[in-house]
């Protein structure tokens, strides 16, 4: 079929045609938002999960619906290599700055903008990598303390009275939440506190791979009674079957029963591999109806694709060693797999390879669901490792 009509859209981030299987959870960010903007007490919502289950495309989805509220929000993604600060100044300062044009709230986002200034101002030294322009002069004693913990509670706090006066709220949509090192989560998490106390329209949205509610605990021992962490799974088969059926049909193209049963079986609901079978489905059809002999066709290339991209950017991340600990968990399927039956695969001590271990951690490709364990945070990641490192040199 025309690849060029091809609705499918497999890549990290990329809006799919039809966001399936999500509505109860926009719906719950929805009721959270509207109840911060009330001044009602309300968790923030950490969404949690592996690689590729649409964790950054429902985050942007749920600011849409949230800003369509008449929310102010902000939406930022933690990178490895940044401050939480660094990331955070310049979106608040759109904020503020948003903020500032409405007339009743005018003042107070002045103030909020002051202390940013103070903010950014005092906590250059230890947070070289903050850039942000200041409007305002700092106002002495506002967010200026230099201890993050101290002034991001301040800046939160002006900023959550300034929306609080425009009658709106806050939400901070923040991706790859799991990359925040343990100090700045704490910081965030007490500011968080803070302003859920004093009643002010802030709410955190945030998103990533399944370790960050241990980093949460680990960070404040109350972020627990402070969030909910909605796991973020693979697809139900009714809303894996809709969400290819419905972009092919809304361009005039049907999908077999069959074909749709096929493609449960093959994507086990992951929305990831769900977009690239359903591309590869569609370019190997030659008319409507796509069947399962048109699926049984794709699977050779959308497998090819997957390992080009969605698998092969996280393997060439990886060091000889760190490779070799991945192909050895492999060796003993999915997983979750214990430490010492790893370390015994290798024909090492577990003790010697703690630092490989927890350099996969840090990277954000292995995970420990239980102490003592040890899980990919990609799925299907071990049939690719077989793939792409088969035989038995890895051993060596
Ligand atoms: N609910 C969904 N229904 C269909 N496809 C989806 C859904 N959520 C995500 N996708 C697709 O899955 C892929 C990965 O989404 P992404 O948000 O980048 O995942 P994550 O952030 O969890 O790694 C994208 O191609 C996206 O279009
Ligand atoms: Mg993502």
């Amino acid at each position: 079929m025309d690849p060029v009509r091809n609705p499918f859209a497999p890549g990290a981030g990329t809006p799919p045609p039809e966001l399936a299987g999500r509505d109860e959870l926009r719906e719950t960010v929805r009721v959270a938002v509207e109840r911060v903007r009330l001044g009602l007490p309300t968790k923030s919502i950490l969404m949690v999960g592996l690689r590729g289950v649409g964790k950054t495309v429902l985050l942007d989805r749920m600011r849409d619906d949230a800003e369509g509220l008449g929310i102010q929000t902000l939406r930022v993604e933690a990178p490895e290599s940044r401050s939480l600060p660094a990331i955070l100044a310049p979106q608040l300062r759109q904020s503020l700055l948003r903020l500032s044009r409405n007339q009743q709230a005018k003042d107070l986002a002045q103030r909020g903008l002051r202390a940013l200034a103070g903010f950014a101002k005092s906590l250059k030294m230890k947070y070289a990598d903050i850039e942000v322009g200041f409007d305002f002069d700092p106002e002495p004693g506002l967010a200026d303390n230099g201890d993050l913990e101290h002034d991001l509670q301040a800046l939160l706090e002006a900023a959550g009275a300034a929306a609080q006066k425009a009658e709106t709220a806050l939400a901070m949509f923040v991706d790859e939440l799991q990359y925040v090192k343990e100090d700045e989560l704490a910081a965030l998490i007490t500011a968080l506190h803070r302003t859920a106390q004093r009643k002010l329209p802030v709410v955190l949205v945030g998103a990533g791979l399944p370790q960050l509610r241990g980093r949460m605990g680990r960070a404040k021992s109350y972020a627990e009674r402070l969030f909910d962490f909605p796991e973020i799974g693979p697809l139900s088969p009714d809303a894996t079957r809709l969400a290819i059926a419905k972009p092919a049909r809304d361009l005039g193209v049907d999908v077999t029963d069959e074909a749709l049963d096929r493609l449960v079986v093959e994507t086990r609901g992951y929305p990831y591999f769900v977009q690239e079978w359903g591309k590869h489905s569609w370019d190997a059809a030659d008319a409507s109806p796509i069947t399962r002999v048109d699926v049984e066709n794709g699977s050779a290339s959308a497998v090819a694709a997957l390992d080009e991209s969605f698998f092969r950017v996280r393997f060439d991340r990886l060091t000889p060693g760190e490779k070799r600990y991945l192909r050895a968990m492999a060796e003993r399927g999915p997983g979750p797999h214990r430490s010492g039956d790893i370390a015994e695969s290798l024909g090492r001590e577990v003790t010697s390879l703690g630092p490989t271990r927890n350099k996969l951690i840090a990277k954000g490709m292995i995970w420990s669901p239980h102490h003592g364990d040890t899980a990919f945070t990609v799925p299907l990641f071990d049939e690719f490792m077989h793939r792409v490192m088969p035989g038995a040199d890895w051993k060596i």
